[in-house]
């Protein structure tokens, strides 16, 4: 399989999750077609995927208003019918509902949402391996 990864961070963690994340399919016998910025996409590299991976930070109050970072632009990202999308959001304290925010949002890209996961901050390479379990999962089942 070929997956493109789509990062947002603004301290590193999610770019961290995501080379965990790259690095976990690679040792699975994935390829990684890119890894760019949601605002900034790098257009072949999702071309050429069969999944695409989009990664965010929890922007909020820490007890209301959590929403995925770049929100809108994950949203506005190019039309992806035909492939899958999974999603991975990295969060502090409490995420609040940003994952069925993250999720809702790359569902109107058009592509098929086949999983999502919270990613704690202090837990960076455990919660990366699981998604990468479950993304392994999801995709035998397709
Ligand atoms: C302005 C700001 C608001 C944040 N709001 C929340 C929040 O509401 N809930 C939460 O759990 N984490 C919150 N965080 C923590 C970040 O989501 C967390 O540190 C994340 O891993 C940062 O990812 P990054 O290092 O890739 O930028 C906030 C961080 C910042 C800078």
């Amino acid at each position: 399989m070929k997956a493109a990864l789509l990062v947002e961070s603004l301290t590193g963690n999610t770019t961290r999750a995501a080379e965990r994340i790259a690095d976990g399919l690679t040792q699975e016998g994935w390829s990684i077609t890119g890894l760019s910025r949601v605002r900034r996409p790098d257009l072949a590299s999702i071309q050429q995927a069969d999944v695409v991976l989009v990664g965010s930070w929890t922007h909020g109050l820490f007890v209301v208003g959590q929403a995925p970072w770049a929100a809108a632009e994950i949203a506005n990202l190019p039309t992806m019918r035909g492939k899958r999308i999974a999603g991975f959001l990295t969060y502090a304290l409490d995420a609040g509902k940003s994952l069925d925010r993250l999720s809702n949002a790359l569902g109107s890209t058009g592509a098929e949402v086949i999983g999502g996961l919270l990613i704690k901050r202090s837990r960076i390479e455990e919660h990366s391996d699981v998604f990468v379990e479950r993304l392994l999962g999801a995709v035998e089942t397709v």
